[in-house]
């Protein structure tokens, strides 16, 4: 069996745009692979964010991700600052780094644009706490969608570069593409659907009357009607294609070939769909947040798995970097003669 790794932020509201571009994929992979899967805290403390919110956002998410069908016992599920060793890997990481690689990436550039007051260090290492993730447990796998693949090419050549450098140790992660729906904001079907949008997202815990309102308001066509879809009907024709049979998205298909398509009636099919579809992730999700003290067992039992595997790449890594102080024979004679 293969090892995947794959990390998600603790926004602590995830919503259907993550469910259908990541963590329905995750859910998939779980039944073939051996699954590792963090919620990285220490990546979400690049932007400016509000400590006191942190570990509910971060209960919320584990409590959303079992929610939607990830196993904390078939799978490794767990917060990636409670296994210290994600920290002292990229520290030996960020060494081997050219700061030009850095430089280049996409996502530190849009980052650095939105948050020009706080352009830190850690926004620009980022993608090297993202390698250390996928090392540290040697993983084979990463479902990443498309907007990840520039960091793990990053985590490929500092795999190549380590074992090039200290001796063979990584295997060089493969990027796991699997299907996933770009799911666009409601309210601005040009833009990527983002918890930084309101209005743009459905939560994947919104009660039914929250679901049904936000695809009521959902845009639809802006202008005058063209020769193609508008992104807006596009869109929500990405999200029947998720949530409704496919016997309902051939009917509305048709409709809309055929011009008779009544937009309200797409859009109460579509919220009906997903009302049924989400339900039960907010019912788990409800009785997970209402037992936190069992919550918090599931990570610190997650985290004992990780860290035991952390440990072992660790202790590699360690020795062929030299930083282990040799054997008791290479002590020093000082210490010897007493
Ligand atoms: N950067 C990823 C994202 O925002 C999250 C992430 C952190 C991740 N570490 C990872 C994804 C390791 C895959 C593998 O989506």
């Amino acid at each position: 069996m293969a090892r995947v790794f794959s990390g998600i932020q603790p926004t602590g509201q995830l919503h259907v745009g993550n469910y259908l571009g990541a963590i329905r994929n995750w859910v998939a992979v779980q039944a073939e692979h051996d699954c590792v899967f963090s919620i990285v805290d220490l990546h979400a403390m690049t932007i400016p964010y509000d400590p006191a919110e942190l570990p509910q956002r971060v209960l919320a998410t584990a409590a959303t991700l079992i929610g939607c069908g990830i196993d904390p016992e078939r799978s490794i599920l767990y917060v990636q600052s409670h296994v210290r060793e994600h920290s002292e890997l990229c520290w030996i990481l960020n060494c081997i780094t050219p700061l030009g690689s850095l430089q280049r990436m996409t996502q530190f550039k849009d980052k650095a644009k939105q948050h020009q007051e706080n352009v830190n260090a850690g926004l620009l290492n980022y993608p090297i706490l993202q390698a250390a993730d996928i090392l540290l447990y040697k993983a084979a796998l990463v479902p990443v969608g498309e907007d990840q693949v520039q960091h793990l090419e990053l985590s490929r050549d500092l795999a190549r570069r380590f074992n090039h450098l200290f001796g063979e140790t990584f295997p060089e992660p493969q990027a796991l593409l699997t299907r996933a729906a770009r799911v666009m904001a409601l309210n601005d079907p040009t833009r990527k659907m983002s918890k930084s949008i309101p209005g743009s997202f459905v939560a994947l815990t919104a009660p039914p009357e929250e679901i049904q309102g936000l695809i009521r308001r959902a845009v639809t066509d802006t202008g005058p009607r063209g020769e193609s879809m508008s992104p807006g009907v596009a869109n929500l024709f990405t999200l029947l294609e998720s949530f409704s049979a496919p016997e309902t998205v051939a009917q509305f298909r048709e409709a809309y070939e055929q011009g008779a398509l009544r937009y309200v009636d797409l859009k109460q099919q579509l919220a009906e769909d997903m009302v049924r579809a989400l339900t039960p992730i907010r019912e788990r999700y409800t009785e997970l947040m209402s037992r936190q003290d069992e919550l918090k067992e599931l990570l610190a039992y997650g985290a004992d798995r990780a860290r035991a595997i952390a440990r072992d790449t660790m202790e590699e890594v360690r020795d062929k970097t030299g930083l282990v102080l040799g054997t008791s024979a290479a002590a020093p004679t000082a210490a010897r003669a007493t």
